[in-house]
């Protein structure tokens, strides 16, 4: 399968990686900025592979190499949308980095075209391949936590303003949103899929404590309501002072509970059934070792999106899922914008509507009188 990635920067050394990992055939790879492809193939030892072609402009790529089947979106989160729709037109299987878009009709498109044309799109939601939230999923799937009551993910980790500042569309609403939009939609994707039942409301609050020179929120709180009954909370921040502190989810229902921690969702911490099986001994220690915060899923969701597309059939972590982790990211900045709880579906709403919303002046919410903040 021939492979391009579109965006060479931070997160590429993993894309490349996981196209390695898999077999396919490195075919080009593009970055806006001229030399940055070039420095990611040195990484890996690629700089003198000529059958690499290297680009600036990916509309150019697509037409000099229309073998390309199967592309990676890592640019900025403002972009996706847009490259992602172009790359659906020029008829390639798609991989995009979250978050799919920064609106929900950015992210219907997205979907609605790719069903047309009969693209294979997938979201980088790749914890969802941790073995521990493997073993989760399968256990809710099977049933063993009885009723569920209640979830939870935390995400409190720490960013500094050089963080912010390496790059100009960090932090901003229309290019990133805050910690919710970038950092803890993979726990929030992660909450949703192993609840396994569809969010009704949404009552969220966000705010921006300790990086003024962003935008966006730099914490962020909700409470979820899903149609069987059940409820979840999610706190993420980047305020936890002086550095990451934890990812946690916790999953109970009367006959299970399950506790996932770990830098990156990755270790059981707790792991407690009724009923016993053989496996629960292996499992109940699970503590994969990772690299960096990202993780070791991207090379494992690649595995899938691959076998999918061979299979005709839809990856694990598909656009429905990209939509719907943003769909509660956007339901989070819309209740802090109207101050009321937001009912789901979200008909449409961009994460660029919240700007100005912590600036000196703006009411954070319809329900506040001026003098009662
Ligand atoms: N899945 C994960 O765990 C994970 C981790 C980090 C980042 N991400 C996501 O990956 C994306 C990139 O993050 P990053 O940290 O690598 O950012 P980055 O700023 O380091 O890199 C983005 C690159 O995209 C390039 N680019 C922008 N527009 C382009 C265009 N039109 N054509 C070609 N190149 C273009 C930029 O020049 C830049 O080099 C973001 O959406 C981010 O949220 C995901």
């Amino acid at each position: 399968m021939k492979y391009a990635l579109i965006g060479c920067g931070r997160i590429a050394g993993n894309h490349i990686q996981a196209a390695l990992d898999n077999g396919l055939e490195l075919t080009a790879v593009c970055d806006a900025i001229p030399g940055c492809a070039e420095s990611l193939l040195r990484k890996f030892g690629l700089e003198r592979d000529r059958n690499i072609h290297r680009y600036i402009d990916y509309k150019q790529m697509f037409r000099e190499h229309p073998e390309i089947d199967l592309c990676a979106v890592a640019s900025d989160s403002g972009s996706h949308a847009r490259i992602a729709l172009d790359c659906i037109q020029a008829g390639v299987h798609l991989i995009i980095e979250k978050p799919i878009a920064m609106s929900i009709k950015d992210a219907e498109e997205i979907i609605m075209q790719s069903r047309k044309k009969g693209i294979t799109v997938a979201v980088c939601h790749q914890n969802r391949f941790n073995s521990a939230i493997q073993a989760v999923r399968r256990a809710r799937d099977e049933g063993r936590f009885g009723t569920l009551s209640h979830g939870a993910v935390h995400v409190r980790w720490y960013r500094d303003a050089s963080y912010y500042r390496q790059a100009q569309w960090r932090g901003k609403w229309s290019s990133d949103g805050g910690c919710l939009m970038n950092q803890c939609i993979h726990g929030i994707d992660l909450l949703i899929w192993l609840m396994g039942s569809r969010v009704t409301k949404v009552y969220g609050a966000i705010r921006r404590r300790q990086h003024p020179y962003i935008e966006a929120e730099d914490i962020g709180m909700a409470v979820l309501e899903f149609a069987d009954g059940t409820v979840a909370e999610i706190e993420g921040s980047t305020n936890v002072y002086p550095g990451d502190l934890e990812e946690t989810l916790l999953v109970c229902g009367d006959k299970g509970t399950v506790k996932i921690g770990g830098p990156s969702a990755t270790r059981i911490e707790c792991w407690k059934f009724a009923d016993r099986k053989t496996e629960d001994e292996t499992v109940s220690k699970l503590d994969e070792q990772t690299e960096n915060i990202y993780g070791n899923g991207h090379s494992r969701l690649y595995r899938d999106v691959i076998t999918a597309v061979r299979e005709g059939r839809r990856p694990c972590a598909d656009a429905e899922a990209g939509r719907n982790a943003l769909e509660i990211v956007l339901a989070i900045y819309e209740s802090q914008r109207t101050g009321m709880p937001v009912s789901l579906p979200l008909s449409d709403f961009s994460s660029a509507e919240m700007e100005g919303i912590f600036d000196s002046g703006h009411q954070v919410g319809r329900r506040i009188k001026p003098g009662q903040d």
